[in-house]
Parts: structure tokens; C-alpha cells; sequence
């Protein structure tokens, strides 16, 4: 190690902070790496081929003692325990003003309390959601980073250097206090389990209901990626079913993979903390669902045997019937992205963050994986109206919902007929209705409550008036 200090510390040289590293490094920042595993920081360093700066360390405080001051050390090791670990075991080696990022996917109200400790001796901290896998963490991520304003100017110049572009912009911004980075980047993987779970509907309904191969479905989501769709997902969907297997060089690899996904549980995480702030996201929901849905793979085949569908393909239109699919992929889509700045909005007020969803919208556009064409209309409807209530209520989104309205229902309705599960584009649909419905059956269910419960209930025609009927008396009542 040579005396020169380094710009910025990482910990955690696994694929993540590895590729994070070599980034920064070709960007001209010099990056001292640590990781509980030494060998894992010499390595890379050995290997760096990224034309900077990359000096391993093999002990805590020598990472403390390789930094320029004020220090900064990002940490890219797995959420939970390992994160509380590595800021206990740096904050004895820190001095006043040093600031730790957490790069993991960390729950938003961990790194509340992290920023809280690390204040008690006036250090700073930061939650920083990254997002674009191993090649969005060589390449440019998608950076969401969010806490103290001071922090972030500090390390302001690395991170926009390292970050994705479109068209020049870098993909992050400081989004707003406190844990507002890690929030933002649990409703993009909320959005990206809705996402994901559309397209596998699309792709069920078309292998199942339509019999198509891996090779015909390459082609369709190829060609929806040159259109509206156009997006990470579909893009990397197409691939995916273009991929052959090498042990069986004819046959597509995705006809091999077991039919149960797996989930960290960031989607999760999004569904409990809309239904904390009374926020509806049926498309996170029913992701969510499904991928549980999907671990009873043991269940699922015995109820095969004795549960029945309608069992029967289908045999219209196929190519019109793909359009419908198409389009109500794309509604879909409107519908998880609308949910997802829903959820935003109100976090936004009730946790005090500060967010600008124009912003949020810009550092989505490149980097990370719910990156799509779609994002572009969003970011220019929160340019023209910051506060708007839903994205549905946008002049250019709401036309093309009702646009394509029609072919929703259509995909809703072949799934339920061909007997294929499609939540996301139920969700979707119902959520359009009911949201777009100035009367609903609420009053029911008040009358219901009121009924069992005497929780009481309002009147339209007695404003603010709370009431209590006593409803057994119907005999007398009638
Ligand atoms: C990203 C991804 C990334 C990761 C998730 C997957 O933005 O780069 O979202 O964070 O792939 O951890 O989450 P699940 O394991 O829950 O699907």
C-alpha cells in the first residue's frame, strides 16, 4: 500500500462491491477495498483492468487509515446482521464528520436507526439503494441515495461519475432525508416483482393457452421491445428464450428451470408497508402471491390431479389476440408504475422525505432494472404537475389507459377462460375500476361493520355526522 489516500472506501468485494469498485475506478476515483474475506479484496484488486486506482486492505482500521478526510465507506455486504457488523466495526477506527453508505438492499427502517446511531457521534450515514445487477454495477447503476443533503455533496462527484446516463443525465440525485434512498429503491423492487409478474402472465397464456415455443416467444418479445413495451425486462425476456440449454443444445434452457421463485423479500416488504399507509397495490400483492403460490410446487402437482380447469387451448385469433395481450401488458404496466408513485407519495408525506417523483422517474430512466421507455411520460407528467394524485390522472396516461382498457379485459377474460392464473392483469383491471369508480360498494361493508361491530358509519346525504343503527330491529324497522 502506498501512502497515496484513497477517495472513497468499500466493503464488501463480492460481485456488487466488486464491479462497484472497478466503476469507480475507471472513473479516476481511487477505491480502497476490505472485506471480511481478504483474499476476495487482493483479488480483485489484482485483477482490475479498469485503468484506476484499487488498493486492498486487509483490516478495518487500515481502511480507516487509507482515506482521505473527511472519510467515506461504502458498504456492499448483505442487509441485515452484516451491514450492523461493519458499521460497529467502523465507527471505532472514524472520526467526527465521516460518512458510511450502506449500498444493500436495507430495510427503510434499519437505516433509520443506523443514521441515528451513527449521529449520536456526529457521524454521518447514508442509504444508498443500488439497482442494475452485476453489469449495472460495472457498467452504471441506477443510484438512489438518500440522507443527509451534507453527506450526499461529499461523495456527489464519485457517484454521479459511476452512475448509468440517459442522454448525458447521470441516474442519480439526493432523493430526499432519512432513509428516503432505501425507500425509494423497495418500491422499485415492488414495481419490478409487478412488472415480472405481467410478463410471466403474458408468457403463460401464450405457452399454455396458445401452445407457443420458447423460440416464437423470443421473436414476440423482441418485436414489444422495439414498441411501447420497450424495456429492460422484455429486452432480457427475449434473450431468455433465445437461450438454449447446453446439456440439450436444441432445446430452450427455460423449459428446464423448476417453475418456483424465489424472493429476498424486498416485494414483501413493499406490500407491508403500503397496507401500514393504507396505499393499494394489488400488482405488488399479487406478485407476491404468485411467487409464494409458486414455492407449493409438491401441493400444486398432487392438486393437478384432482382439481380441474376448463382444459382446452385456444383456437381464435392468436395474432389479435397477442395484440390484446400486448396492450394489456402495457396498461398492466401503467397500472404497477401508478401504484408504485402512489405508495411514493404518501410515504413521502407520512415518513417527512421530501421526494420529488420527477426526480424518482429521471434516475429510473437508465441502470437499473425496472429502466423502460414508459418512464420518460411519467417524468414529464410529474414535471407538469408535481403533486398529482395518481399517474391515471395524467392527460397522456389517462388516454391510453382508455385506449387499451378494452384489451385488458380481453386478456383478463381469456386467462379466466383458458384457465390460466393472471393476477397481475386481474389486479390490474380491478384496480383501474375501482379507481375510476365514483361510487362503490363501501357502502356495504360500512353498513356490515356497523352492523356486527357498531363501528358506526357516515351518511351522504349528513355530512360528518358518525351514526350507529340498531340493525337486528329490521322487523320493527320494515
Ligand atoms: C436491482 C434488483 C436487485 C435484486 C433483488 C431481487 O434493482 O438490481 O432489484 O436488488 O435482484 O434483490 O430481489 P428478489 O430476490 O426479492 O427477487
Amino acid at each position: 500500500m502506498t501512502d497515496k489516500k484513497c477517495d472513497i472506501g468499500l466493503e464488501g468485494a463480492g460481485v456488487m462491491g466488486g464491479n462497484l469498485a472497478l466503476n469507480m475506478a475507471g472513473h479516476g476515483f481511487s477505491v480502497a477495498v476490505y472485506d471480511v474475506d481478504a483474499a476476495k479484496a487482493r483479488e480483485l484488486a489484482q485483477r482490475n483492468e479498469s485503468g484506476g486506482r484499487i488498493v486492498a486492505v486487509g483490516q478495518v482500521q487500515e481502511l480507516a487509515a487509507s482515506l482521505r478526510r473527511p472519510r467515506a465507506v461504502l458498504l456492499l455486504v448483505p442487509a441485515g446482521k452484516p451491514v450492523d457488523d461493519a458499521i460497529s466495526a467502523l465507527i471505532p477506527h472514524f472520526d467526527k464528520s465521516d460518512l458510511i453508505i450502506d449500498g444493500g438492499n436495507s430495510h427503510f427502517t434499519d437505516t433509520n436507526r443506523r443514521g441515528k446511531l451513527m449521529a449520536q457521534s456526529d457521524m454521518l450515514f447514508m442509504g444508498m439503494g443500488v439497482s442494475g445487477g452485476e453489469s449495472g454495477a460495472r457498467r452504471g447503476p441506477s443510484l438512489m441515495p438518500g440522507g443527509p443533503s451534507v453527506a450526499y455533496e461529499r461523495v456527489r462527484k464519485i457517484l454521479e461519475a459511476s452512475a448509468a446516463r440517459v442522454n448525458g443525465d447521470p441516474c442519480v440525485a439526493h432523493l430526499g432525508a432519512g432513509s428516503a434512498g432505501h425507500y425509494v429503491k423497495m418500491v422499485h423492487n415492488g414495481i419490478e416483482y409487478g412488472l415480472m409478474q405481467l410478463i410471466s402472465e403474458t408468457y403463460d397464456i401464450m405457452k399454455r393457452g396458445f401452445g407457443m415455443s420458447a423460440g416464437e416467444l423470443a421473436e414476440i418479445y423482441s418485436k414489444w421491445n422495439g414498441e411501447e413495451l420497450n424495456s429492460y425486462l422484455i429486452e432480457i425476456t427475449s434473450d431468455i428464450f433465445r437461450y438454449k440449454d447446453e446439456k440439450n443444445p436444441s432445446l430452450a434452457l427455460i423449459d428446464f428451470i423448476l417453475d418456483k421463485a424465489r424472493q429476498k423479500g424486498t416485494g414483501k416488504w413493499t406490500s407491508w408497508d403500503a397496507m401500514d399507509l393504507d396505499v393499494p397495490t394489488p400488482n405488488v400483492d399479487a406478485a407476491v402471491m404468485m411467487r409464494n403460490l409458486s414455492g407449493f410446487l409438491d401441493e400444486r402437482k398432487k392438486a393437478a390431479e384432482v382439481l380441474h380447469g376448463p382444459g382446452h387451448r385456444f383456437d381464435g385469433d392468436q395474432a389479435g389476440e397477442i395484440e390484446h395481450l400486448r396492450n394489456a401488458c402495457y396498461v398492466g404496466m401503467v397500472m404497477t408504475y401508478a401504484q408504485g408513485f402512489a405508495l411514493l407519495k404518501e410515504a413521502s408525506k407520512s415518513y417527512e422525505y421530501g421526494l420529488d417523483m420527477e426526480t424518482v422517474a429521471r434516475i429510473w430512466r437508465g441502470g437499473c432494472i425496472i429502466r423502460a421507455g414508459l418512464l420518460d411520460p411519467i417524468r414529464t407528467a410529474f414535471r407538469k404537475a408535481p403533486n398529482l394524485a395518481n399517474l391515471l390522472m395524467d392527460e397522456y396516461f389517462s388516454r391510453e389507459v382508455n385506449a387499451r382498457q378494452k384489451s385488458l379485459r380481453m386478456a383478463v377474460a381469456m386467462a379466466a377462460e383458458l384457465g390460466v392464473p393472471a393476477p397481475g392483469f386481474s389486479a390490474s383491471l380491478a384496480y383501474l375500476d375501482a379507481y375510476r369508480s365514483a361510487w362503490l360498494p363501501a357502502n356495504l361493508i360500512q353498513a356490515q361493520r356497523d352492523y356486527f361491530g357498531a363501528h358506526t358509519y357516515e351518511r351522504k346525504d349528513m355530512p360528518g355526522k358518525f351514526l350507529h343503527t340498531v340493525w337486528s330491529m329490521v322487523e320493527e324497522n320494515t
